[in-house]
């Protein structure tokens, strides 16, 4: 009957709601975010961390349907700016365009929450700059040329590694919370994935040859995203570009482009521009501007 004043929902029962069941509901969230796990162990990832604030807040968890939909709740209670999400499996993960995630244990998945207080234009920039994250993060453990396919898949010798997803969440008076979701196929198996995806994927114990520690993995993706998001925030964009040019998969090749609401066309890789946009030249010599959507390579 809290619900059924007068037969409508009155503001201050709206608040009721917000403010008792819901917080209380988060806190439930929060509290299983720390409870104990047994692959990925908060306390070693927190060991040295060197960040100022990616990861200070840091919740594990043993099973989620989506790092991102848990992410996506929290961001509207009370967390902190650069709150990370892990989760060892997922069992409803979100990849781009509608399609799943496969999400297995031994992989990384995880979500990061941003208040970047920034316009909306700069978001494409955040997902460029997350790619970047992830290439030197593997550049680290010993990588040799992980390359970025537009927008940001990450890729080892032409197969697919990691998968990111970001999500924009207009909250009331225009502030935005930024879910990015990175997953790095880790200590994984191709042959673990269904067969249509075995020939496009890899996995980084396939590519290094031995198991990788899981932790120190995800240690160090969070000091390299806090160095590339204070680019952000600095309007180091020109750097963030710089650094996304020099490990492009995609300048340069024959792609068809697939975007939301237009018919495909083929065309090639020019480059990015200061947006974070794929210029693509056309069959006819003019130029286009792709800012969402889909670049399949053809060569
Ligand atoms: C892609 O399609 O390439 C993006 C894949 C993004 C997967 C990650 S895993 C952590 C986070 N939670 C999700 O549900 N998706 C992202």
């Amino acid at each position: 009957n809290l619900l059924k004043k007068e037969n409508k929902l009155s503001e201050k029962t709206i608040s009721e709601i917000s403010n008792i069941e819901i917080d209380d509901f988060s806190q439930v969230i929060k509290d299983l975010g720390n409870e104990e796990t047994e692959h990925i162990k908060k306390s070693e990832i927190l060991k040295d961390l060197k960040t100022d604030y990616i990861g200070k807040e840091l919740y594990v968890y043993r099973e989620v349907e989506s790092t991102n939909t848990v992410a996506k709740f929290l961001s509207m209670h009370d967390v902190e700016n650069g709150t990370v999400i892990i989760s060892e499996k997922q069992t409803k993960a979100k990849g781009r365009s509608g399609k799943s995630w496969e999400s297995p244990l031994g992989g990384v998945w995880l979500s990061i929450i941003l208040k970047p207080d920034v316009d909306q234009s700069k978001f494409p920039m955040i997902t460029l700059a997350t790619g970047v994250a992830v290439a030197k993060t593997l550049e680290k453990v010993g990588v040799e040329n992980p390359e970025i396919k537009w927008p940001n898949d990450i890729m080892i010798n032409g197969k697919k590694v990691c998968g990111i997803l970001t999500e924009a969440i207009a909250k009331f008076n225009t502030v935005e919370n930024v879910i990015i979701g990175v997953g790095i196929d880790a200590n994984l198996e191709v042959s673990q994935f269904p067969e249509e995806l075995q020939s496009g994927t890899t996995t980084l114990k396939e590519e290094l040859k031995r198991e990788g520690n899981e932790n120190l993995l995800i240690k160090i993706f969070l000091e390299e995203f806090e160095k590339i998001s204070e680019l952000f925030n600095h309007e180091g964009y020109e750097t963030i570009l710089k650094e996304w040019r020099k490990r492009s998969y995609s300048i340069g090749k024959i792609v068809e482009v697939r975007e939301p609401f237009n018919t495909y066309y083929d065309g090639y890789v020019v480059g990015i521009n200061k947006e974070g946009a794929l210029i693509v030249e056309k069959i006819d010599g003019t130029l286009k501007k792709v800012i969402s959507g889909e670049c399949i390579i053809k060569n």
